[in-house]
């Protein structure tokens, strides 16, 4: 069965966490008393880029900034579908400034940005599955922006309520294993978007609240390899033994801010 998925190549960019801090609080796993060991950070993240260039993905790569602590979660900055580039407006004062820096990068590398008009945060909240948008809600990007992010891209935006504080982007409770299935844990979304998530993948692996605590959820996956957090060992083993390859990255100093994997990847597709 594994023979039988086929990994799709991606072009990702990513910002290095030169410096990267925890240094204010705007979600429920940030303490500004917390201490990040850069060094390790910067293995950690280094590792990352290592293991999609070893799977063959193209990793494009913008400077960071000083002063922008979160730069390096470079998911939350834009959503790229077809090429066209849906920027951020962060709903967090101290991270607006990030914006500007990305939709410097897509301007210089040829692309036109769109500049939205209320708080969207990217491909932390706009989850492209290959047919349509899943768009969460509930804690950063607002439903005016799932309105806006539809009419811009032409494509369905599903709408979907976050309700858990651990969980505040849908990047932290789903992601896109292929153009079929995802991943998700049911308990972050409220009655009426789980019920939702039920119709349209009514073969979704369903995750535990372990596996979200871990990290699990916020995987990149290429249709094959799942880069996943290694503490979230039985969701990974779950993944394998449904023909997926997963492929574990530590980003432990990451989730002292709130990410993973997923949220210091964007994809340009
Ligand atoms: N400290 C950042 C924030 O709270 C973490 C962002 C995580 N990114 C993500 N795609 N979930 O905004």
């Amino acid at each position: 069965m594994s023979e039988s998925r086929v990994p799709r190549l991606r072009r990702f960019l990513v910002c290095e966490p030169r410096h990267f801090a925890v240094q204010y609080a705007i979600n429920p796993w940030m303490n500004p008393d917390t201490r990040v060991d850069v060094d390790l950070a910067r293995e950690q993240w280094t590792a990352l880029i290592d293991a999609y260039r070893a799977r063959g993905h193209s990793v494009d790569r913008l400077e960071p900034v000083p002063g922008l602590p979160d730069m390096v979660f470079a998911a939350n900055s834009a959503v790229v579908v077809g090429g066209r580039v849906f920027g951020s407006l962060f709903h967090a004062p101290e991270r607006r400034p990030e914006s500007g820096h990305y939709d410097l990068w897509f301007k210089t590398a040829g692309y036109a940005v769109h500049r939205p008009g209320s708080v969207v945060e990217g491909e932390g909240d706009l989850v492209w599955t290959g047919r349509y948008l899943l768009a969460g809600t509930g804690f950063r990007t607002s439903r005016e922006a799932h309105r806006e992010a539809q009419e811009f891209f032409g494509h369905p935006v599903i709408s979907l309520t976050l309700v858990d504080p651990y969980f505040y982007h849908l990047d932290t409770a789903l992601f896109v294993l292929d153009e079929e299935n995802v991943v998700y844990y049911p308990e972050a979304f409220s009655a009426g978007s789980r019920e939702v998530l039920r119709r349209l993948y009514p073969d979704a692996v369903l995750a535990t609240r372990d596996d979200a605590l871990a990290w699990g959820l916020n995987s990149v996956s290429d249709g094959r390899h799942v880069f996943i957090a290694p503490q979230a060992e039985a969701l990974a083993g779950r993944l394998a033994d449904q023909g997926y390859e997963p492929v574990p990255v530590d980003l432990s100093e990451f989730h002292k801010a709130g990410g993973g994997i997923k949220c210091c990847t964007q994809e340009i597709r």
